[in-house]
Formats: structure tokens, C-alpha cells, sequence
């Protein structure tokens, strides 16, 4: 493979933040490419690249069976930087003595610079910083030609280099928001020491990768269920601009939308020349789910019915051979580390239909975080509404409407939710929230309106603050905003006597009421 762009390697030694380092590397325009930890020199020497980094990793350097790199990376002339697991590597394999410490330490702590002036941590790096460390092993005796540049309070190497060979390493990891002065770091090695000009950009991403979409699909077919959200969009449109009308798109309406969604959706994909089906599957989903109040049952029945929905459609498109799925690296993340971990809620997708229906799967989203993913819906065109849209579950409405789904209470949330954000919007603080949404609840109180008694079902406003949806923050929306929302929905819809605001961050709650 030829590259145009200068590159660095990076070599994966497992860490979970290997994505995030190729990230920290794109924030700078540098590219990289990350190859798995059993590439041979050879190999890696055959893209011509800059610099190398290794990654951290969950292994022990010291245990038998330990991953480990070909030695001959360190002959091909290049610098190398070795990121944790990757310091301790390269220290072993240069002849140091790497020992295990009996606890492993996991944190942020506190590292000072030592033995005068280091390439990396260079001048505009104070003397001491908070850097993100996992030092379940150390370097206790560094090889022949490098010096310690950092130490822990404790004494620990936090950081060697040997600028004669340009090799770096470095105990805590650069790339993580956590470590001050981490991206200083990284830019020493990418612009410094490996003379990396910065000449990628995001659009170069574009180009390279319709360019292989186009080449992979070929005459076949590809086929993508579109939800309106960010993720699924904008990878249609992107394949769209590789294969044209070969893309065919399917929207399943599962009655779970907010209101007016179904509509609004088709026509901005619509907009953008999407070949797009329309199945108003409605009518099969609210029959299915009658009756149904426990959470996880709804979203069994729902996620089962979209696959079906789905793949009865997927089989009427003829040719097809690719199945494309909008994930981004952080589904990634999260499928990884969920292994052996506690069910909190089924997700939906559409897994298990690649091998079903003998499709191959296209992700060409897989290696970008959200922020990316909004970035290149910018370059490619997309219209700010599906660009700046607020995640929406895949169960939709259901996991909102809590106890019995009935048409009339999904009718009645859509209204109130319709209003919630619409004043958000009014007062202009919708786009500064994560997301923000009305969630009915299958409790009755009583009020008064006009001289009457009423006995209705409430309403609750959630909105939250988040990085990723992991943890979030519930948002101290403006009383006053809070106040003309929760007058405006107790006239103006039926059935609702009460609102009351869901003051609860994640953890202990999760964003979605069900
Ligand atoms: P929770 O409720 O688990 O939600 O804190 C985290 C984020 O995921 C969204 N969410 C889903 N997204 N399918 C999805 O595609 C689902 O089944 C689903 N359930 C929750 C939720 O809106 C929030 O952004």
C-alpha cells in the first residue's frame, strides 16, 4: 500500500487507548496507521514511516507468552516510542531489566522532570505534571545509551530516552485527556523528533476512503437500514458519494418516533439523493408490544422486529452483498470491554444478520469518535439537522413511555417532548445539551384545573450533559425555561396534570429511563 501522506506506525499492543492515540495524532494532521503487534520490520518498514509508536497493553512483559514486537523494528533507522506496555518493551528487548511491582497502580499521578533537558518533555512542559500511569511494572534498569527524564515521587521512571537512536519511552500515557501536557508531548515526537510537517487532514480521510469503499464494493450492491441517526446517515452518505444508488437504504418507522421524525427524516435524506425505502412497519411493532411494561422485554421484541423488518426488506434488493453499519470507535470500545460485564440494557442492532443472510459487513466509520464523525458530515454536505442531532435510542419512544405502550400514551409523550424541546430550542439552550427528552410516567396524581379535579399521568423532563454517554450530568436548565415548558404542557396536552424534572446524573441512573 502506497501512502501519500507522511505517516507514523503505531503498533498495537492491546491497549484500549491505541484508537485514541491515532486520534490525538489526526487532531495534529499527522496521519497514522495502526498495525497489530505481530507485523514484521519488514512490513512496517515498507510504509516509509516517520516515526513509530508502540502501544500500552495488558500483558506483563516478564509473563511467558507475553506479546512482544520483532527486534528488528529497532534496527530500521526510524524513531521509535514505546507508550507503557510499549516503554517496558522496548526497555527488555534494548537489554534493561523491566521488574514487577506487587500491586498495580491505576491513576493519575504526579511525575517530576529529572536529568536535565529532554527531547520530549521540552521546555514548554512544566517541571512537574499530572500524568495518567499504570505502573503494574517498571523499568527498574533502563538499557545502554538512555537516561531517565521523569520520575515519579515514589522514583519510578516515568520517562527514558536515547536521543542518539531517537528512541523514546514513556510509563504513562500521552494520549489520554488526563495527562497534562500530553499533547505537547506527542507533538514533540510527531513534529520534533520525527519531522512530521503535518500535511493530513480530515478531507484526505474522505477522498482515501471512498476511494477504497468504491474499489471493495465493486458491482454489487449495499444495503443500510438508516435510523436517522448521526452515525447511520452519515456513513450512507458517504458510501453514496463511493457507489451512488448501489447504496440502497431502508427506513423502518417503528411508530416510536418523536413527533413529525418519520417525515422530516426521509425529506433531509431526500435532500441529500439518498436511494431510500420507506416501511411504515408501525402497525406490527405497537401490536407486538401491547400489553408489554417490562423494559427489556420491549426492547427483545423491538430489536427482534427491526431485524425481521429488515431483512425481509434486505432480501428484496437484489446483488446485495454488503450490509453497511454506521458504528464509530466507541461502540467499539464498549463491545469490547462489556465482555464478562453486567447486563444494564440490550442495545439494538442489527447483529447476527451479516452471517444470517451470508452479508459482508462495511464500517467505514469504525476508527472515528463522535466529534470526527460530525466533522466529516461538515465536509461531505450534510445538513446541520442530522449533523447536530441528539442520540436517540434505538427502541425510540418505548423505553420513554414507561409501563403499557398504547398508540394514545405514545400520542400524548410526543406532545409533551415535542414542546420540551421546542422551547429549549427557543431559548437557545437545545444545541448546548447532550440530550434532552420527556419520559411518561404510569403514575396518576391529582390536580386542579379550572374548577375541576383531575387524575392524570405525569410527565418527567430529562436532559443531561455528557462527553460520551458513558457518565453524564443532569443540565441546570433556566428555572424560567423550566417553568413556561411545564405550564405549556400541562395546557396543552391532555392526560397531563403533572411535570417534574429528573435531577439524577449517570451513575446511579442511566440517561434512558428504561
Ligand atoms: P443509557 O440509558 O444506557 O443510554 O445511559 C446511553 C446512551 O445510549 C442511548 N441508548 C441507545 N442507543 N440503542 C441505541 O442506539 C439502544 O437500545 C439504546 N438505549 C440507550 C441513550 O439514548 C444514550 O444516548
Amino acid at each position: 500500500m502506497i501512502l501519500d501522506n507522511e505517516n507514523i506506525i503505531i503498533i498495537n499492543c492491546g491497549s484500549q487507548f491505541t484508537q485514541l492515540i491515532a486520534r490525538r495524532l489526526r487532531e495534529m494532521k499527522v496521519h497514522s496507521l495502526i498495525l497489530n503487534w505481530d507485523s514484521s520490520a519488514e512490513r512496517i518498514k515498507s510504509y516509509s514511516p516517520r516515526g513509530i509508536i508502540i502501544s500500552g497493553g495488558p500483558d506483563s512483559v516478564n509473563d511467558p507468552g507475553a506479546i512482544t514486537i520483532d527486534p528488528e523494528i529497532f534496527a530500521l533507522g526510524c524513531p521509535v516510542m514505546g507508550i507503557c506496555y510499549g516503554m517496558q518493551l522496548m526497555a527488555k528487548i534494548l537489554g534493561g531489566h523491566v521488574v514487577s511491582g506487587d500491586t498495580r497502580e491505576y491513576g493519575v499521578t504526579e511525575v517530576h522532570k529529572a536529568g536535565g533537558n529532554s527531547v520530549i518533555l521540552s521546555k514548554n512542559i512544566p517541571t512537574s505534571g499530572r500524568v495518567l500511569m499504570s505502573h503494574g511494572d517498571n523499568v527498574a534498569e533502563l538499557p545502554h545509551g538512555f537516561r531517565a527524564t521523569s520520575l515519579t515521587d515514589t522514583g519510578i521512571i516515568a520517562s527514558m530516552e536515547d536521543t542518539a537512536r531517537n528512541f523514546y519511552g514513556l510509563q504513562f500515557h500521552p494520549e489520554v485527556v488526563h495527562t497534562e501536557s500530553g499533547g505537547y508531548i506527542l507533538r514533540n515526537f510527531a513534529y520534533t523528533v520525527c519531522k512530521c510537517s503535518g500535511d493530513w487532514k480530515l478531507s484526505d480521510w474522505v477522498d482515501s476512503t471512498i476511494t477504497a469503499i468504491r474499489e471493495s464494493v465493486g458491482k454489487s450492491k449495499v444495503i443500510c437500514g438508516l435510523s436517522g441517526g448521526v452515525d447511520s446517515s452519515i456513513s450512507a452518505a458517504l458510501v453514496h458519494k463511493a457507489v451512488g444508488d448501489k447504496l440502497q437504504c431502508v427506513f423502518v418507522n417503528h411508530g416510536l418516533m418523536r413527533l413529525d421524525e418519520p417525515e422530516a427524516v426521509m425529506k433531509e435524506y431526500e435532500s441529500i439523493g439518498l436511494n431510500v425505502k420507506y416501511v411504515d412497519a408501525s402497525e406490527r411493532f405497537l401490536r407486538e408490544l401491547d400489553g408489554v411494561t417490562d423494559p427489556e422485554q420491549k426492547r427483545k421484541i423491538i430489536g427482534r422486529l427491526f431485524i425481521e423488518v429488515f431483512e425481509e426488506e434486505a432480501r428484496k434488493v437484489d446483488g446485495a452483498e454488503w450490509l453497511l453499519q454506521g458504528t464509530i470507535y466507541p461502540d467499539v470500545i464498549e463491545s469490547g470491554t462489556k465482555k464478562g460485564s453486567a447486563l444494564i440494557k440490550s442495545h439494538h442492532n442489527v447483529g447476527g444478520l451479516p452471517e444470517k443472510m451470508n452479508l459482508r459487513l462495511l464500517e467505514p466509520l469504525h476508527d472515528l469518535f463522535k466529534d470526527e464523525v460530525r466533522r466529516l458530515g461538515k465536509i461531505i454536505g450534510m445538513p446541520d439537522e442530522i449533523i447536530n442531532r441528539q442520540p436517540f435510542p434505538g427502541p425510540g419512544l418505548a423505553v420513554r413511555c414507561l409501563g403499557a405502550i398504547t398508540k394514545e400514551r405514545l400520542d400524548t409523550l410526543r406532545r409533551a417532548d415535542a414542546i420540551f424541546r421546542e422551547e429549549l430550542k427557543r431559548s437557545g439552550l437545545y444545541a448546548g445539551i447532550w440530550q434532552a427528552f420527556c419520559v411518561l410516567l404510569p403514575v396518576k396524581s391529582v390536580g386542579v384545573m379550572g374548577d375541576s379535579r383531575t387524575y392524570s399521568e405525569a410527565v418527567v423532563l430529562r436532559a443531561i450533559n455528557s462527553q460520551d454517554a458513558m457518565t453524564a450530568e443532569w443540565s441546570r436548565i433556566d428555572f424560567d425555561v423550566v417553568d413556561r415548558v411545564s405550564k405549556r404542557i400541562c395546557n396543552e396536552v391532555p392526560g397531563i396534570n403533572r411535570v417534574v424534572m429528573d435531577v439524577t446524573s449517570k451513575p446511579p441512573a442511566t440517561i434512558e429511563w428504561e
